[in-house]
């Protein structure tokens, strides 16, 4: 069976991973934490960056940071991850779904205005498949607006929007290190953001249980206290030691799985100028990481014909999110504003093929001439 991820593992991780357990030093904050903020802070080009346990909690640490209350409203694509939402509901938020666009899957930037009201607090674009979303227009909104924009870069990591790394561009932004994303901290593993100055303070103090340890540490305090709501957001130095592993081939890593995008692109073209199925678009102002690549057929019968054919022929491709705003939380916490035009049915289109870093092209051809010969039977 072709999987369809595999975790990065480039070689040194174990090594990493060792010389983190004999430092003694496995909690948070330990050496590789430091080497791995280091890297991204100048990777990314931003002012500060924290290791979490999670995209989720870098999101609910999001949410606490701007204060969300009862009742004040999200506005986010409903074509998104479960986390997306939950961050913000478990504050008390009321999610406010807009539709999304049918080429990249991506938040309609044209539809959030509407859905602005005097209770809006935040816009959470998501960044899909890590493809930029129109990220002009939203801060442009969101500054008119005065509305605070957390990025959901889970899927985003070394991807750019008009030359700004995904995640820099909003007051925050979160990373997920989960096993499927294109970077891996053993274990679960994400990152905050802090774009916006006002928050770097109150960030570490979130992460640390809600107190002043970090300022402690820094020697900005003579003795450290409980000073705010908080949780265990940090990144043990165990899981971050297996992220360095990853961080140190980041390039080669990220052109590999560039290379496989190209390919699949290459091998499905003749499909879709046949008209039966639709390959992916990339924006002219974004470049991408090729967290994923992904085809859209014609409806949620051929997807699933699809699929059962591919796993007959041993290869693991997968769908992916069921709108939240049909589901049964998102119905309770949520509303989606406006029609759905394009959320369901694009959703409803879209297949996910293997793609991880170590995938031959040998294994590409197959999976492509299985597909060639799917549409040739149907
Ligand atoms: C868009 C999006 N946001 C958030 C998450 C949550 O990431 P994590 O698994 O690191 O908590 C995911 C996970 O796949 C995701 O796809």
């Amino acid at each position: 069976m072709i999987p369809f991820n595999k975790p990065p593992f480039t070689g040194n991780e174990e090594k990493y991973i060792l010389e983190s357990i004999k430092s003694s030093k496995i909690s948070g904050d330990g050496d590789f934490t430091k080497k791995c903020h280091k890297w991204f802070e100048e990777k990314l080009d931003c002012k500060k960056v924290l290791l979490t346990t999670s995209c989720t909690h870098a999101l609910e640490m999001a949410a606490i940071l701007l204060d969300i209350q009862e009742g004040d409203e999200v506005i986010m694509p409903s074509y998104t991850f479960v986390s997306t939402a939950n961050a913000f509901v478990l504050r008390g938020a009321k999610i406010v779904f807009v539709d999304i666009r049918p080429d990249t899957m991506n938040i309609d930037e044209t539809k959030i205005e509407q859905a602005i009201t005097d209770k809006t607090r935040v816009i959470v674009p998501v960044h899909y498949a890590g493809v930029g979303c129109e990220m002009d227009t939203i801060m442009d909104i969101a500054k008119r607006y005065n509305i605070l924009v957390v990025e959901d870069a889970a899927q985003g990591m070394m991807s750019s929007y008009k030359g700004k790394s995904l995640g820099t561009i909003g007051h925050l932004g979160a990373f997920s290190f989960h096993e499927t994303k294109n970077y891996t901290s053993a274990g679960e593993g994400g990152l905050l953001i802090i774009n916006d100055e006002q928050f770097l303070n109150r960030a570490e103090i979130i992460r640390e249980k809600g107190t002043n340890r970090s300022q402690f540490f820094r020697g900005m305090v003579d003795k450290y206290s409980w000073v705010d709501i908080g949780s265990s957001y940090l990144m043990n130095d165990v899981s971050a030691a297996y992220l360095w592993g990853n961080l140190e081939q980041a390039n080669i890593i990220n052109q590999y799985r560039l290379n496989i995008w190209n390919s699949y692109y290459e091998n499905l073209k003749k499909l879709e100028e046949q008209g039966v199925l639709q390959l992916p678009t990339i924006p002219n102002n974004c470049t991408h990481n090729a967290h994923m690549f992904y085809i859209k057929v014609k409806n949620l019968d051929t997807r699933t014909e699809l699929l059962e054919y591919l796993k007959k022929n041993e290869i693991n491709a997968v769908f992916h999110y069921v709108p939240l705003h049909s589901a049964p939380a998102g119905l309770k916490f949520g509303k989606l504003d406006g029609i759905d035009e394009f959320t369901t049915t694009e959703s409803n289109r879209l297949l996910r093929l293997p793609m991880y870093y170590g995938l031959d092209k040998e294994k590409i051809k197959i999976i492509c001439g299985v597909i060639n010969e799917y549409f040739k039977i149907y």
